[in-house]
């Protein structure tokens, strides 16, 4: 059975991003698997100092909900990482969290994720996948540097609105199929 962590990183509940990660975690719940989802907007996620005092052996300096997710992310098989493109790059939020992810860049924590499976979803406005490249392009870099394995990649142009993806019947189907391949 895996275990599946999907971060939500859009601050719009019942948005495109929610919507997305709710069917691949439903449909990933339908063939065995556990599934859980982190809602970044709800959580006090300070900013990373770079002080690295997570690299010396310490826990984080910042004592907020990052501590306990750290430990959720360890026990974890799958990390779905969902963010709209916001200006060519992840939410705030989203960028936020990452930065924190530096924990698990020093050999020893590294340790508690290398290996571990990755995927993007990714809705936005304009109609190009041109849009998502830049965003693109800093996940599959940061998940190298991470080790971990970039496996699936859900990029949907074209929504706008909250709900404007359930219109979107192949973006839905992939997040289901993505979902139901995770055994
Ligand atoms: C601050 C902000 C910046 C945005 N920047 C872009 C952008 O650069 N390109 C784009 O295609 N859409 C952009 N969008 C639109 C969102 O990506 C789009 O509305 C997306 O569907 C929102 O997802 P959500 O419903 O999960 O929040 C932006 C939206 C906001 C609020």
């Amino acid at each position: 059975m895996k275990r599946i962590l999907a971060i939500m990183g859009s601050p719009r509940k019942n948005g495109n991003t929610h919507i997305l990660l709710l069917k691949l975690l439903e449909a990933g719940k339908k063939v065995g698997s556990q599934g859980e989802m982190l809602f970044l907007g709800d959580l006090n996620i300070k900013e990373c100092d770079g002080c690295h005092s997570c690299w010396k052996g310490n826990e984080c300096s910042k004592n907020d909900d990052m501590n306990d997710i750290y430990k959720k992310i360890a026990d974890s098989d799958v990390l779905v990482f969902g963010t709209p493109v916001y200006w060519y790059g992840p939410t705030g939020l989203m960028k936020l969290f990452l930065d924190r992810c530096v924990f698990f860049n020093c050999e020893e924590n590294n340790k508690q994720i290398a290996g571990k499976s990755a995927v993007l979803v990714v809705p936005f406005e304009e109609n190009t996948l041109e849009t998502a490249k830049p965003l693109v392009d800093l996940f599959e870099k940061s998940f190298k540097y991470l080790n971990l394995n970039l496996i699936e990649q859900l990029l949907v142009p074209g929504v706008y609105k909250k709900g404007d993806v359930l219109k979107k019947k192949d973006a839905i189907n992939r997040a289901i199929e993505i979902g139901t391949s995770i055994v």
